[in-house]
């Protein structure tokens, strides 16, 4: 039996890049019949950096409304705030003691948010033995995410068998899944960077909630590469390369389906066209989105998810904190 898990932080506004990455593979999965499935809003991560209380709560509703309006199906996914099962706060301690504080720093996620600023939270540093717990918990064997949060699952495998190997076998290892396309979608003002509402240019990232008109606008902005040539080919053409990649996840073509349609055109009907791509597949999203976001609905399904999710987390913890060692009734 499979079992799939992942999470997005409730820290920012949630671009297309996440759904490349991350989301539309949450959907995917589902399809697969000998599996379950746990998808949780990973809050107690976001606060890692400093959060408003109001917005981590605004966003908080507003990531898992996100995975049911893009299609996570409450009745097959387990959809939970990861705050809600209090497992993983404890777990992730225990995890703590299993990291060393060398592979800690090698994390680039932490070098990333951590430089350059000098109040930086014991926790960012830490962060990857909470992932760590968040997956062992369930006893997940895949991990859909994206390139980003490799090294993050690769730490959680060595950590899962670090553990095993001392205390015995408790945790399944887990794999990463992470797409061939769209696993990386990166900036649309600047192709060697990746698309985040960290950047201060607005236009360089598309929202999920942008109105159809911001779209067109942002991604008639988005720069090119000066041959003309609608062509994927990371090294020569990264900034096309990355649009072509948008327009796959977002129409659902292959690449060399696209490239052969605008071969010989330019720029111009590419980028229209691929707008038109992304707004077909976000409109019905963003309808769903605001029914739910507000709603009795959505409180219910969380509730519902972080019992289902207890009920194996604090199995798993129960089993850890044996092995080693506490004294556990
Ligand atoms: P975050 O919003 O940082 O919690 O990221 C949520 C998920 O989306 C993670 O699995 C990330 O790897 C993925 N993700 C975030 N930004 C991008 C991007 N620009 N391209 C592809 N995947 C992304
Ligand atoms: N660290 C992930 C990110 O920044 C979010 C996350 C937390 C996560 N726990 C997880 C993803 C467990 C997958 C599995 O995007």
């Amino acid at each position: 039996m499979k079992r799939f898990l992942s999470g997005i932080k409730p820290s920012g506004e949630l671009n297309i890049g996440g759904y490349a990455g991350a989301l539309r593979q949450y959907v995917a999965m589902q399809q697969e019949s000998d599996a379950e499935n746990f998808y949780f809003v990973p809050d107690l991560h976001a606060v890692t950096v400093p959060q408003d209380p109001k917005e981590l709560h605004q966003r908080s509703k507003e990531i898992a409304a996100y995975y049911i309006a893009a299609g996570v199906d409450p009745k097959k996914s387990a959809i939970f705030l990861q705050s809600q099962v209090s497992a993983h706060a404890e777990l992730g301690w225990l995890m703590e003691t299993q990291a060393y504080f060398g592979e800690l720093s090698r994390m680039t996620q932490f070098k990333d948010k951590s430089e350059g600023k000098d109040a930086v939270s014991s926790a960012l540093f830490t962060y990857p033995a909470l992932m760590a717990a968040d997956i062992l918990l369930y006893q997940a064997t895949h991990v859909p995410v994206g390139e980003d949060q490799k090294q993050h699952v690769e730490l959680t495998r060595d950590l899962a068998n670090r553990f095993n190997n001392k205390f015995g076998d408790v945790f399944t290892v887990p794999e990463p899944i992470i797409q061939e396309v769209g696993c990386r979608i990166m900036s649309l003002d600047d192709p060697g960077k990746k698309m985040s509402k960290s950047n201060p240019n607005k236009s360089s990232y598309v929202l999920m909630l942008d109105e159809p008109d911001t779209i067109r606008k942002k991604l008639a902005r988005a720069v090119t590469d000066s041959d003309m040539q609608v062509r994927y080919d990371w090294e020569a053409k990264p900034a096309v390369s990355n649009l072509l990649e948008i327009y796959s996840v977002f129409s659902g073509e292959e690449i060399p389906v696209i490239e052969k349609r605008y071969e010989g055109q330019g720029y111009g009907a590419f980028k229209k066209e691929l707008a038109e791509a992304v707004i077909a597949k976000l409109t019905p999203i963003q309808e769903r989105f605001r029914e739910i976001v507000d709603s009795e609905e959505l409180v219910s399904i969380l509730k519902d998810g972080a019992e289902r999710a207890a009920a194996i987390a604090d199995e798993t913890l129960r089993k850890a904190k044996q092995a080693m060692g506490f004294v556990v009734f």
